[in-house]
């Protein structure tokens, strides 16, 4: 089945879609974007992404290029056009064309572009065996509430991830604290069995599954803290996971070698990700 974008107001194959090389996304990383997951065929928290999309946006003064309501009849057609019932839709809204220049210039039109892609559903069986994580230092700027496409520390880090056999790195600030993973927000159960969360702030991403689990976590009456924990409190948690639109909740088994809990996924975990997966199923 052809894939299909979308790229300023026309819908084009995948495979022959394109920008200028003057893109100021190509060329600075000025732009934005945002990851949404579908699942059965219906994007999931649609409307805190695209809030988050219009923050962003708003942060880099960069004008969305219609309506929302435009906006949101594009996604549905790109979905519809691609065919598939799960997966994720890309947005990406850049300053747009213009000479090389570093400051904004006087006239361009924001790009936008709209990619989907099937992903495979996931299975409970991987789930529970869990990931290892390294821990990496957070090399990042200062504004990383913005979902801006600049992602080259995070580049490296998942790389550096990977080149030692771990699935995701989490991002250590000069005092010692995880800030969050390379493309997820990080979680740990204190022995005693209350969940910890980084607090929201300019150093991490307001994550939109975060924000789904934090509800999550109220209305099953578990205890939350969203505060900074360090890599030794990480380290010693009976439970760890991670948490984006792609990976749901993953659990965490390993943290720079050390195993966390009895080395499978811990239960509470287990039982955050099946209600998040009840949620999915009921938010349409
Ligand atoms: N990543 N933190 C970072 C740095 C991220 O890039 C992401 C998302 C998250 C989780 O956010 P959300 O729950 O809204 O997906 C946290 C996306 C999926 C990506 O870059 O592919």
């Amino acid at each position: 089945m052809s894939r299909v974008a979308y790229v300023n107001g026309r819908y084009l194959r995948h495979a022959e879609a394109q920008v200028h090389i003057e893109d100021r996304g190509y060329q600075f990383s000025d732009g934005v974007y945002e990851v949404i997951l579908i699942k059965n065929g219906h994007m999931i928290d649609e409307e805190q992404h695209l809030k988050r999309l219009q923050k962003s946006l708003s942060s880099l003064e960069i004008v969305l290029p219609m309506k929302q309501t435009a906006m949101r009849h594009i996604m549905k057609e790109v979905i519809k056009r691609n065919k598939f019932q799960n997966g994720i839709i890309y947005i990406q809204i850049t300053r747009g064309v213009a000479a090389r220049e570093h400051s904004f210039p006087k006239y361009s039109n924001p790009t936008l572009v709209m990619t989907a892609r099937r992903i495979a559903a996931k299975n409970y069986n991987e789930i529970e065996s869990g990931v290892k994580v390294i821990t990496i230092d957070d090399i990042r700027w200062k504004r990383c509430d913005i979902k801006s496409i600049s992602l080259l520390p995070n580049v490296l880090g998942k790389q550096t991830a990977r080149n030692q056999g771990a699935y995701e790195a989490w991002m250590v600030d000069a005092a010692g604290y995880v800030t969050e993973g390379t493309s997820t927000n990080a979680w740990i159960v204190s022995p005693d069995g209350r969940l910890i969360t980084a607090e929201l702030g300019r150093n991490i991403l307001s994550g939109i599954t975060r924000n789904r689990f934090i509800k999550i976590i109220h209305e099953l009456n578990y205890k939350l803290e969203e505060r900074q924990f360090s890599v030794e409190e990480a380290k010693n948690a009976r439970e760890a996971f991670f948490t984006s639109s792609t990976s749901f909740l993953t659990p965490v088994t390993e943290i720079d070698g050390a195993v966390i809990g009895n080395g499978r996924a811990g239960s509470l975990s287990i039982e955050l990700l099946k209600a998040y997966d009840n949620y999915m199923n009921q938010a349409y």
